[in-house]
């Protein structure tokens, strides 16, 4: 029996359906195939104007298969993920030399072609040959994962076989093209990813994301990485001008060529840093709470070991990449995220030693 899901969707695709695209004119698998290759990640509006000139120039597989690739790739320009390009390129050489031309009919020898995947498959099996094949694109992925709130992220196999089953489930033995179109269409158009039109949905009276107000939470997205964690210590000494020492970092690295305190690997390196750097030990020494800084590919915890220099003059000239940061009068210069957080926290709190 045809599921109330399956029925609703047939239903709302004879009252809204498109029905005049042009793949869906004089169909033939080849035009089926290369449709659904440009339809993959792109819409259908900015898919019309590239399929009509490629079906101009590459009426069949064999035209397709006879060109040069520089001048496929030329008719792609635009589309973008140009590896589809190729792949269709490659496959109906694939399609003339084995399959005598004419597009495989079954998902294995389909999914064996460059370029088509299991969704594809399903896609051009049932639109072109009128076969009962289900499809799982990031349209439907979306629409399943809503109706059924399902956890995780679809890129997680045992997600992924979730929906899939799912997506058997509701595949009809009758109208599978209409329902494979439909399905695409309604996750297209609706099922937005940011504002989806529940209201106007044929799912709406029982889609358990909508009824539950957490739509938007589906499909889960993909997990962040565990990111290591390093950690370091900033040096910010102040002298009695209320100046603080920064130090160019070197253009390699990270906060290459901006301006940051110095970097000690503990606070016991504090007495240490300012013996070497200004022949002076610290009248007073704070350490401070730790805060993160976050990179894409690791979080850096920072402790500011504070100190404060008991000298009314800067008790090192000021070389190229070394200054006395006058808080007062900030010069123009680059400075590295924390750090500028950190300056402006000392500014604020009028900690300036007088
Ligand atoms: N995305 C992939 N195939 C599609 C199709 N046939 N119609 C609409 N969107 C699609």
């Amino acid at each position: 029996m045809l599921a109330p899901f399956s029925t609703r969707v047939l239903a709302w695709f004879d009252q809204h359906g498109r029905k005049d695209l042009p793949w869906q004119q004089n169909t033939s698998p080849y035009r089926i195939w290369v449709s659904e290759i440009m339809l993959q990640q792109t819409q259908v509006n900015t898919v019309i104007p590239y399929f009509e000139r490629f079906m101009a120039r590459f009426p069949d597989v064999q035209a397709l298969a006879d060109a040069p690739e520089d001048e496929v790739l030329h008719l792609w320009t635009g589309l973008g993920y140009y590896a589809r390009a190729r792949n269709l390129h490659k496959a109906a050489r694939e399609v003339t030399k084995m399959h005598g031309g004419q597009l495989p009919d079954t998902i294995e020898a389909l999914c064996d072609l460059p370029g088509i995947g299991r969704s594809t498959a399903g896609a051009i099996a049932s639109i072109a040959f009128g076969q009962r094949a289900s499809i799982l694109d990031g349209n439907v992925k979306r629409v399943l994962a809503r109706y059924h709130r399902v956890a995780g992220w679809p890129g997680r196999a045992s997600v992924d076989h979730q929906l899939w089953k799912m997506a058997e489930r509701y595949t009809p033995d009758e109208r599978c093209a209409d329902y494979t179109q439909a399905i695409m269409d309604l996750g297209a158009t609706h099922c937005t990813r940011r504002a989806p039109a529940c209201d106007n949905c044929p799912l709406r009276d029982d889609c358990a994301g909508r009824l539950q107000g957490d739509q938007l939470r589906f499909p889960g997205k993909k997990p962040q990485k565990v990111l290591p964690v390093k950690s370091t210590c900033f040096l910010v000494a102040r002298n009695r001008e209320g100046q603080v020492w920064l130090e160019k970092r070197p253009t390699q690295g990270i906060w290459g060529g901006l301006w940051c305190f110095p970097e000690i690997s503990s606070p016991a390196q504090g007495r240490l840093r300012s013996l070497d750097l200004w022949h002076t030990e610290p009248v007073r020494e704070e350490v401070q709470d730790g805060f993160r800084h976050s990179f894409s590919h690791y979080h850096l915890d920072i402790t500011p070991v504070v100190i404060d220099l008991d000298t009314s003059t800067p008790p090192v000239m000021e070389t190229p990449g070394r200054l006395w940061y006058n808080l007062r009068k900030p010069p123009q210069i680059g400075l590295a995220a924390p750090v500028a957080t950190l300056l402006k926290q000392l500014a604020g709190a009028g900690t300036v030693m007088e």
